[in-house]
């Protein structure tokens, strides 16, 4: 059999990884500023992490939802603790698009509407619901198309306030992402988030904020959106919640009412994940990872600041959106295949885009640093041609 062939591979074949560093089966050191798409959250292979993993191993790994599982409960205290949302309560499932789907329906079940805006460049998953608030046509099957869902431009506060005004009583939801990922790392404008906020309360809509990619202590709060003074209704998580094991989770608001059979998953909270899980809240804490973040991005942004070629830097915590005067997939091969460094792209062709772990070093940094100065000197030395 072979594999459906959906993705376009780099020849690298990483078979041992350790803190900000991966090997190839050839011996070959890379350095990960890419996170494997953010989701290395406290390094990979952390000792407490690996330890905590392989000791629940040896207890038990899974049983079904329908019995008591006390991680379940460890792992939402911590989680509540560290994320200032202690009167939440949380939904475990299995990744980010998951998590996202089961928002929609959590909002619509509480309000009973349908009509759910998203805004462009947005990325919220790809199953029914969330590929359909996702800005991306291509990727959009026929079976997932549906007039309920509502595109507004983003950072566009008048837009909004017009699609709200010709939907009256309809909008069941917003979803938002605290930054924008994969459109390019896009920041939201204050006074934009406080709109939605503000049209959200007025319409009995509710507010879904995706950190599946921008939570976590990635952005330098534990939240993107904490930057702001706003509650959401319903918080996304995915990518770093498990630092690689699969784990998703829905932030929910005292407001909504459970009750049994609303949602379900079959893996959803099992004993490893909630494990990696609970490992990943405690690095983070006790290692201080969210100023980490914060302290390591203003390090590279201040370095990386004159270099030339760079336009602008979109960037938040470890969250760095490095925007070119030009398409960046040369200089994303460059850093890979010559100084053996992971880097990521956008759907902004000209953004290189930055999520190295949150406990990353100024020394690794000044890999990457150097890396990216060299390669973007070469361009103008004509060593280096962009298309
Ligand atoms: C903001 C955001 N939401 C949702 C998702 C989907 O997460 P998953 O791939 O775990 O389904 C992603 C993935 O890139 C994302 O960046």
């Amino acid at each position: 059999m072979n594999l459906f062939n959906v993705y376009p591979l780099f020849n690298i074949n990483p078979v041992k990884a350790e803190g900000s560093f991966l090997w190839d089966e050839n011996g070959q050191k890379y350095l990960d500023f890419y996170g494997g798409h953010a989701v290395i959250s406290i390094g990979h292979n952390h000792p407490h992490y690996v330890d905590k993993l392989k000791n629940q191993l040896g207890k038990i790994s899974f049983y079904s939802n329908s019995v008591q599982n006390n991680l379940q409960t460890e792992l939402a205290e911590k989680l509540g603790k560290l994320s200032g949302y202690e009167d939440y309560s949380v939904f475990l499932c299995n990744s980010g698009a998951e998590a996202n789907e089961n928002a929609l329906k959590l909002a619509s079940f509480h309000n009973g509407k349908k009509k759910v805006i998203y805004f462009s460049e947005a990325f919220h998953g790809r199953t029914s619901a969330t590929v359909a608030v996702t800005d991306n046509p291509k990727i959009v099957a026929p079976v997932n198309e549906s007039e309920n869902f509502v595109k507004c431009e983003f950072n566009n506060s008048e837009e909004l306030e017009k699609i709200f005004a010709e939907n009256k009583n309809e909008i069941s939801a917003v979803i938002v992402e605290g930054i924008q990922g994969v459109g390019g790392i896009n920041l939201l404008d204050k006074d934009f988030i406080l709109t939605i906020e503000k049209l959200c309360k007025e319409n009995n809509a509710i507010l879904i904020l995706d950190e599946v990619q921008s939570g976590y202590g990635r952005s330098g709060k534990f939240f993107a959106h904490q930057e702001f003074d706003i509650k959401p209704d319903l918080i996304t998580v995915a990518k770093g919640m498990g630092n690689g094991f699969p784990i998703g989770g829905v932030l929910i608001s005292p407001k909504f009412e459970a009750s049994y059979g609303l949602l379900g998953t079959t893996f959803g909270g099992n004993h490893l994940a909630c494990v990696a899980g609970i490992a990943v809240l405690e690095v983070i804490e006790n290692e201080n990872l969210i100023n980490n973040s914060e302290k390591i991005g203003a390090y590279i942004e201040q370095k990386i600041k004159d270099f030339p070629h760079i336009k602008n830097i979109k960037r938040r915590g470890l969250m760095i959106g490095i925007e070119l005067d030009q398409a960046c997939a040369d200089v994303r091969k460059e850093l890979l295949f010559e100084h053996f460094i992971f880097t990521g792209n956008a759907n902004d062709k000209n953004v290189l885009r930055i999520l190295p772990a949150l406990n990353i070093s100024e020394k690794e940094s000044d890999l990457f640093i150097n890396a990216l100065g060299k390669t973007l000197k070469a361009i103008d030395e004509k060593i280096l041609e962009l298309k």
